[in-house]
């Protein structure tokens, strides 16, 4: 079987890879010319654990290959399917831009030879497979001809960081189609990933569409409702640990997810959460939960913020602030709306000194704040002479530190743990102070 997969961004060369590795023949297409000779160097443009080996080896079986030449990839190949998978851009007034989408949908009906099902991989708005098809038809009609063609949405569910994991043992996998043929081959295409029982879901095109974003924003809300609980518990002296571990016990309301810290961050959630509020009141409705979902995210960004603030009675002038962490969860280099950015501007503003460490997020890191911070060679480096420190995101490597060494190379002992990844009780039995999240200070 083979297919192509247009866009070699982060969803795209997952997907291409993860295609290859159980056998398939893909090529994976991109108009950038230096990221494809990058890539049949094996020098990927995203870090993800593992990716890299993967793109290696299946190239080196000659299952996985890269191209910056759509037209023809496309014109008479064999390509059963071709995966949209370009960026969709957040435009002037915040939706989604679909024109990467919709002028690769027109290229493929400029040169498609055969029968072939066009999916919609990147997330985009109910009804954007609609548009796709209209752009393949004008396209075949301009042509002349009339190649039968279909289109599907396909939604990814890969999380940043373990997203390989998630492409091969998916716990489902959402299909919307409009024919049984499209069906047939969206079928083929995902039979070696159901090993394990897990269900592919066909449903009719603007469901799947749907789905990915209620998906997302379904997930948004629980964080966003566990900070709500956290801050409230904090006022009335309970613990939100002890309550995240006794809601969690309930099946109906699981135990993931629930986890209270300094906000969402990441290039899906609050694009997402924005889109569908969007698309609703374009549609004369108001999604009043998702509306409150993003608020209380936003003011969860400076919660961190605020207890530094309160702790040092307002006067961060000149005080020295160690952060271990940077992008917006573990495990990736993503600081797309990270937490961390908003914590460090304040303190910056403040007249702050702050020296940060993360094990990879440090080189994009200088990009949004360059040279206005400090850089550590490791996690420790970065607390020398620190007024406190900021445990930002919760790296597996921050999270059993030797805190005997960390209380000689501070100025002073103070813990802010936004991720509540510490031991408070233990931390101050060793002469900190300690701060989390919903927690008794
Ligand atoms: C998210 C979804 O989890 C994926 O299923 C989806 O495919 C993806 O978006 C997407 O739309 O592409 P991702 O953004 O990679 O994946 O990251 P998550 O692991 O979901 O974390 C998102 C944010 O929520 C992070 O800032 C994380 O720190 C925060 N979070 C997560 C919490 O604050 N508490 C939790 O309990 C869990």
């Amino acid at each position: 079987m083979r297919i192509a997969v247009v866009g070699t961004g982060y969803v795209g060369l997952v997907t291409g890879t993860c295609f290859a590795e159980v056998g398939i023949d893909v090529t994976c297409i991109d108009i950038d010319e230096k990221k494809i000779e990058n890539l049949k160097q094996g020098v990927l443009p995203i870090y993800e654990p593992g990716l890299e080996e993967m793109v290696t080896r299946n190239a080196q079986k000659e299952r996985l290959s890269f191209s910056t030449d759509l037209a023809s990839v496309i014109r008479g190949c064999g390509c059963e399917a071709a995966f949209i998978a370009v960026g969709t851009p957040p435009g002037e007034d915040g939706s989604a831009d679909l024109k990467y989408v919709l002028a690769v949908a027109r290229q493929i009906g400029r040169h498609m030879s055969e029968y072939l099902v066009v999916v919609t991989k990147s997330t985009v708005p109910v009804g954007t497979a609609q548009k796709v098809r209209q752009a393949i038809e004008e396209e075949l009609e301009a042509r002349g001809v009339d190649i039968p063609f279909d289109v599907a949405s396909n939604p990814e569910f890969l999380k940043e960081g373990a997203a390989i994991e998630d492409f091969l043992k998916p716990d489902r996998i959402v299909v919307g189609v409009a024919s049984e043929r499209a069906e047939k081959v969206m079928k083929k295409l995902y039979k070696p990933f159901l090993m394990n029982g897990h269900p592919l879901i066909f449903m009719d095109i603007p469901s799947a569409e749907m789905t990915k974003y209620a998906a997302n924003a379904m997930l948004a809300t629980k964080i966003s409702f566990m900070n709500d609980i956290a801050n409230l518990c904090e006022i009335m002296g309970a613990d939100v640990n002890m309550v995240r571990k006794g809601i969690g016990s309930d099946a109906r309301i699981g135990n993931k997810f629930i986890y209270p810290g300094i906000g969402y961050g990441g290039s899906c959630f609050p694009k997402d959460v924005k889109a569908l509020i969007r698309t609703a009141s374009e549609n004369g409705y108001q999604m009043r939960v998702l509306q409150s979902v993003e608020e209380v995210n936003e003011r969860q960004k400076s919660v961190l913020y605020n207890k530094i603030h309160a702790h040092f009675s307002g006067d961060l002038s000149g005080k020295t602030f160690a952060v271990w962490g940077l992008s917006f969860k573990p495990k990736t280099d993503d600081m797309r709306e990270a937490p961390s950015l908003v914590i460090i501007r304040k303190l910056l503003e403040q007249g702050a000194r702050v020296k940060a460490y993360d094990p990879v997020a440090m080189e994009e890191a200088r990009h949004a704040l360059g040279e206005a911070i400090e850089y550590g060679k490791d996690e420790y480096e970065a607390l020398i002479d620190a007024d406190a420190l900021l445990l930002v995101t919760e790296w597996p490597e921050f999270r059993s530190p030797n805190f005997n060494v960390v209380a000689r190379l501070m100025r002073d002992r103070v813990v802010f743990d936004g991720r509540n990844i510490y031991d408070g009780t233990e931390l101050r039995e060793k002469g900190f102070a300690y701060y989390g999240i919903g927690v008794k200070q």
